[in-house]
């Protein structure tokens, strides 16, 4: 890939996003305009990606490198992008080798503008910005509101981090026309059912299941939903995110929005019961000497009751914990829930479950048949389910 990186400030955070695309296994080729030498060393880039920093339109490279580097980039991001490089861009201006790879390139380009906010929300630079988007078909990411060089901006003109980036640039690679367009929802995470303000039944749901499918969907190029009860985890960028506390408001939550989903994917541990009182203030040991009794009530079952108001021909899939007869529990709830797949888990499997990095399942079907897929990252887990959902879209809009 090309790194364009242009004379602002947030260059500095163009070197971490150097090193951490080459440590993805990226060929990472960086190109440097001259005001961006003001602010990073072609040294620094060197270092990180052990490729020579490319800064010249004409150099010993040879005089057609604009047109190599073009044309062997599968994709081309520049970060952090100017208000002056957006002008030139929109131009088709052909004056440094940056620009002139643009024009050279038919690889997705993906921008990360980065300026003070006055600028950002200047007429000119809006109107070059809509221009790169719309005519160019540039995929613009960012600026988002919060601390500039120069104090606290009121408005928008901070870049993207680079972990964000990254991801972006894989939207860019990956996008499929499976899921390009398509509606996403996913449930992720425990829900928390209060006993009094402090306490709560809960699970040991981690949430990331459902947030590396949240990813996964969102590069494969799906607008992506994500109702998420108490997690740790950062919201993944690009998704839009409601966060609940309760079965009950995730259950709501997702009669909010289902109407519309492609796609629903239920990867929340949701708590079956809650306490049928839960009390106003912090419950007291010693108003209860003899142990405190607290009755469980049934919550609603949200990927079940969500049957009938699915859109019409659109896919759901349900996972099933379970520490005994896996297969037969799970061919059930394919049954009750109206899934299309289920993905069965056992708990009680190393590597398998809550709070792990990695994930063994075995995708069972409405047909009966089951896949056993090998111990993977839950990253990995989430692209083999995506791919199969893949396939049913393609299937049902008939591709
Ligand atoms: O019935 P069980 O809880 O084992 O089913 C698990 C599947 O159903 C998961 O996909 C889970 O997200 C979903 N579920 C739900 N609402 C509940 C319980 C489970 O959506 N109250």
């Amino acid at each position: 890939m090309v790194l364009g990186v242009t004379g602002g400030i947030a260059a500095y955070k163009s070197i971490q996003l150097a090193r951490d695309l080459t440590r993805l296994g990226a060929e990472v080729q960086v190109v440097l305009t001259r005001s961006a030498q003001k602010f990073v060393a072609p040294l620094t880039f060197e270092g990180v990606t052990g490729r020579p920093t490319l800064t010249d339109l004409f150099s010993a490279e040879g005089a057609a490198l604009h047109i190599r580097l073009g044309r062997e980039a599968d994709v081309i991001c520049v970060a952090p992008a100017t208000a002056d490089f957006l002008a030139r861009a929109a131009q088709g201006r052909a004056d440094d080798l940056l620009c002139t790879t643009l024009l050279a390139t038919r690889a997705p380009v993906v921008l990360c503008p980065a300026m003070n906010d006055k600028m950002f929300s200047h007429r000119q630079v809006q109107a070059n910005l809509e221009h790169v988007h719309t005519e160019l078909g540039y995929s613009v990411e960012g600026p988002v509101a919060g601390a500039l060089a120069v104090g606290e901006g009121e408005g928008p003109g901070r870049m993207i981090e680079p972990s964000q980036i990254v991801q972006a640039i894989g939207r860019a690679l990956g996008r499929s026309p499976d899921f390009t367009g398509r509606r996403v929802l996913l449930t992720a995470g425990p829900t928390q059912e209060p006993i009094d303000p402090v306490r709560y039944v809960g699970n040991r749901s981690s949430g990331r299941m459902g947030y590396a499918l949240a990813e996964a969907a969102w590069r494969r190029g799906a607008e992506v939903t994500l109702v998420s009860g108490p997690s740790s985890l950062d919201a993944p960028y690009g998704v839009s995110i409601v966060r609940v506390g309760t079965a009950v408001e995730m259950d709501r939550a997702v009669r909010d929005v289902i109407a519309k989903m492609d796609v629903s994917i239920f990867a929340a541990a949701v708590a079956d019961f809650r306490p049928t009182d839960p009390k106003g203030s912090k419950v007291k040991r010693a108003a209860s000497p003899e142990g405190l009794a607290v009755h469980l009530e049934e919550n609603p079952d949200i990927a079940k009751g969500s049957r009938d108001v699915r859109k019409p021909g659109s896919i759901a899939v349900g996972f099933a914990l379970e520490t005994d007869d896996l297969i037969e529990n799970a061919r059930g709830k394919l049954e009750r829930k109206g899934l299309d797949l289920v993905v069965a888990n056992d708990a009680t499997e190393d590597g398998a479950g809550f709070g792990t990095d990695t994930n063994v399942v075995t995708i069972v079907r409405p047909d009966g048949s089951t896949e056993p897929l090998p111990l993977q990252s839950k990253a990995e887990v989430a692209e083999e389910i995506l791919d199969r959902v893949g396939a049913l879209l393609a299937d049902r809009s008939g591709g």
